[in-house]
């Protein structure tokens, strides 16, 4: 059984600041990194780490030879990725001091994903896989309904949200993985509490199993009834980048291998809350042994 990640690849330029800069404003900045990331690509290492096996389906530029080659060092399978004749996407990211973050991303090659490099992927897709979306890439509205009609489940990650998640029929979703911003979209925009948000999703999505992400303030799961809460890990915030993506490669690849919900939160909730002590996107994941390690600790 593997994930099949259809998902975005970017060079991530991140730029150290006290505080976010303010409209008109021009400052300096601390410091300047360029990683690797999307959350594609993020998401696709997180859960080679964990331990499964992992198809990444995605576009590059001629540029993005360091994106593709990582991917392949951490044993992701990369043969359905194309190789596009303009930039590779790129973020422009925003770390303040308390390791938030703020990003833009411009698409580049990840809005040239087509629909027929999308049909020869689903080909591969067996019962028992997991198709991953996130809202980075072109075509996201025709690849999740063409996953579910070649038998795999398919989770959706609809972020970053705008208008085009609007385009997705829900009804292909297995598993909507959704921050709490997220999670208010998909149900209209309105409720403030994390509980009303999950009460709602699960009276419009009912077939839907949720995990809604709260940051410091934990995890929830909801499938009907069953319903689980996850304390977030307390950890020192360094860099958030890339946390959200940690925690949903962690928690499909435990989802994978057989785990029960209540353990996938768990695992994935340790490793997000590593990759947040550490700088950085794709190379803050932390290892399955580092995870481990960290669970044995706190158990
Ligand atoms: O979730 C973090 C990621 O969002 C970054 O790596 C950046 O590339 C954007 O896609």
């Amino acid at each position: 059984m593997k994930l099949m990640n259809f998902g975005s690849l970017n060079l991530d330029r991140k730029y150290g600041v006290g505080n976010f800069v303010a409209p008109g404003e021009t400052k300096s900045a601390d410091s300047y990194f360029e990683n690797l990331g999307g959350k594609g690509l993020n998401q696709s290492i997180a859960c080679a780490r964990a331990g499964s096996a992992v198809w990444h389906v995605g576009a590059v530029g001629k540029d993005g030879t360091a994106l593709v080659n990582c991917l392949k060092e951490e044993g992701v399978d990369t043969s359905h990725i194309a190789v596009k004749n303009t930039a590779s996407g790129h973020a422009v990211i925003q770390v303040d001091h308390a390791g938030q973050n703020c990003i833009i991303i411009v698409s580049g090659a990840n809005g040239e994903v087509g629909k027929e490099q999308m049909i020869e992927a689903c080909e591969a897709l067996e019962e028992g896989d997991i198709a991953l979306f996130q809202n980075e890439i072109s075509n996201v509205a025709y690849g999740v309904t063409k996953a579910k009609r070649s038998g795999a489940k398919v989770a959706f990650n609809p972020s970053p949200f705008n208008e085009k998640i609007s385009e997705v029929d829900l009804h292909d979703v297995d598993y909507l993985i959704v921050n709490e911003g997220e999670g208010r979209e998909i149900v209209g925009g309105k409720l403030s509490s994390p509980e009303e948000i999950l009460v709602a999703i699960r009276k419009s999505y009912p077939w839907i199993k949720t995990v809604l992400t709260l940051g410091e303030k934990g995890c929830y799961y909801i499938d009907g009834e069953e319903k689980y809460f996850q304390d977030a890990f307390s950890v020192k915030a360094v860099d958030t980048t890339g946390a959200g993506d940690t925690f949903c490669g962690y928690f499909l690849s435990a989802l994978l291998k057989g785990c029960e919900p209540e353990r996938a939160l768990r695992e994935a909730a340790a490793a997000a809350a590593l990759a947040v002590g550490k700088e950085g996107a794709a190379c803050s994941i932390p290892t399955r042994k580092t995870v481990e390690d960290f669970l044995e600790k706190k158990e």
